[in-house]
Formats: structure tokens, C-alpha cells, sequence
């Protein structure tokens, strides 16, 4: 099986301001105390620069809650890949299940800002899971297959390997419901099947596969030791240093 380094990542949303951010930042940098695994932090786009030029030198990388598809033009209110590159981000989300409630985000539209993301030189960590009547009827894996297949289209196994994907079951994301550790080793197998099925199997060894919903210290440490869990993908209890940091030491 390949070796793959696990990603912790916190997806800050629609927290925190500028300075706040800064806080945060060089609370995790100061705290962290290991560099077996990767860090990253999803900032709001004001403090995305800011926090990129706090974080330079240091093991926390910084990435983009989204993106649009076009570099430049007449698109009020949006935020290009170049932008965020020349920011200091090196990730950005995709498809997270807010943006396809709220913001009507679908295959289409993920599979446009997934191109962006690599033409612009960041990794896509594209978003995926299944709301709970979904998965009490037995939809799952068609949903999962639906939302994969759609947002990869137009990816190449070459560009494959380095995508990042997060499996986020909806009923889990800010309800303190998680899945529980076999449920999420077993979506993840699924999709790393799928995934060498679609691209080949060296892709699906290579590539991570994240854990997202309420992810906090006392079930982290379960959910990374899953064989098929790449690392996690933290919402709500990434706000607060210390427990971001508890995450991030829990294994
Ligand atoms: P949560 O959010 O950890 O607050 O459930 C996870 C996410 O939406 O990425």
C-alpha cells in the first residue's frame, strides 16, 4: 500500500476577521510540534493574504474556501485562481456541500473550478458526500459516484494523482454527528475504487482521501488510524488553536 502523509486541514468558513485570523495563525505555528504530517488552514479571502505572508516559513500551508472559474473579466464579487496563487494559498475547496446548498454549486460548476485550480497551480480538494436520506435509502455510493464522475470530467490521470478529495457526509458537518470510523473507512473505500476504476490504481493508492464532519480531538485519533482515512478536512473545532492543535496530535 502506498505511503500516504496525512493532511490535517481547518476550514475556517465564514469566521473569524482579519486580525482574529492573524491570531489564529500564529497560535498554530507556534504550537505545532511536528512536521510528519501536513497542515493546512482555509481562511476567508480578506485575511487569505495576510495569513499566507504570517505563515511563510512555516509548516502551515494556506488554501481558498473556493474559487472561480475564470482568471479575470466582468465577474463581480468573485475571486480567480491566479488571485488566490499570488496570494500564497496553495489549495483551494471544492463542491463543499455549503456551497452546493447555499450557493447552487453542482457537478458543472465543480468540474470548472477543478480545472481552474490546476491551471492556476493549486490542488483542488474537491468536496463530496451524501445527505442522510441519501444514505437511509441505499444512495450512497450513486451519489458519491454522481458527484465524483461529474466534478472530474475533465481531469487527466496524469493530473489525478495529486488531487486531494474529501469525503464529507452532510449529516455529519456541523451537528456533532460523526460518522463513525468503520462508516468513513468504508465511503472512503468505495471511493478509492471508483477512483481506480475511473483513473488506474497507482492514482487511487497515491491520492489522499480526507475525513469532514465534526471532526474534533477526541475522535480524531480514530478516524486517522483507518486504513483508507488520508486525514481530516476540520471545520468548527479549528477556530479554537488548541483544539485544532489536539487534532493535529492526536495520533
Ligand atoms: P465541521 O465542518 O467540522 O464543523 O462539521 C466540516 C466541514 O464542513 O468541512
Amino acid at each position: 500500500m502506498a505511503l500516504r502523509r496525512k493532511l490535517i486541514a481547518g476550514n475556517w468558513k465564514l469566521h473569524k476577521t482579519v486580525e482574529e485570523s492573524l491570531e489564529l495563525a500564529g497560535q498554530l505555528s507556534a504550537g505545532l510540534k511536528r512536521d510528519d504530517l501536513d497542515v493546512l488552514v482555509c481562511p476567508t479571502f480578506p485575511a487569505l493574504f495576510p495569513v499566507a505572508q504570517r505563515l511563510k516559513g512555516t509548516a502551515v500551508k494556506v488554501g481558498a474556501q473556493n474559487l472561480f472559474w475564470e482568471d479575470q473579466g466582468a465577474f463581480t464579487g468573485e475571486v480567480s485562481g491566479p488571485m488566490i496563487k499570488a496570494a500564497g494559498a496553495i489549495y483551494a475547496l471544492v463542491g463543499h456541500s455549503e456551497r452546493r446548498l447555499h450557493f447552487a454549486e453542482s457537478e458543472k460548476t465543480a468540474a470548472l473550478r477543478v480545472a481552474a485550480a490546476w491551471r492556476s497551480g493549486l490542488t483542488p480538494i474537491l468536496c463530496v458526500g451524501e445527505l442522510l436520506q441519501e444514505r437511509e435509502t441505499g444512495r450512497m455510493e450513486g451519489v458519491l459516484e454522481s458527484q465524483l464522475a461529474g466534478a472530474l470530467a475533465g481531469v487527466s490521470t496524469a493530473q489525478a494523482g495529486g488531487l486531494v478529495i474529501a469525503y464529507e457526509p452532510v449529516w455529519a458537518i456541523g451537528t456533532g454527528k460523526t460518522a463513525s470510523d468503520a462508516q468513513a473507512n468504508e465511503a472512503h473505500a468505495y471511493i478509492r475504487g471508483w477512483l481506480s476504476y475511473r483513473f488506474d490504481k497507482h492514482v487511487a493508492e497515491s491520492l489522499k482521501i480526507l475525513y469532514g464532519g465534526s471532526v474534533k480531538p477526541a475522535n480524531a485519533a480514530g478516524l486517522l488510524n483507518q486504513s483508507e482515512v488520508d486525514g481530516v478536512l476540520v471545520g468548527g473545532a479549528s477556530l479554537d488553536a488548541s483544539s485544532f492543535l489536539g487534532i493535529i496530535h492526536a495520533i
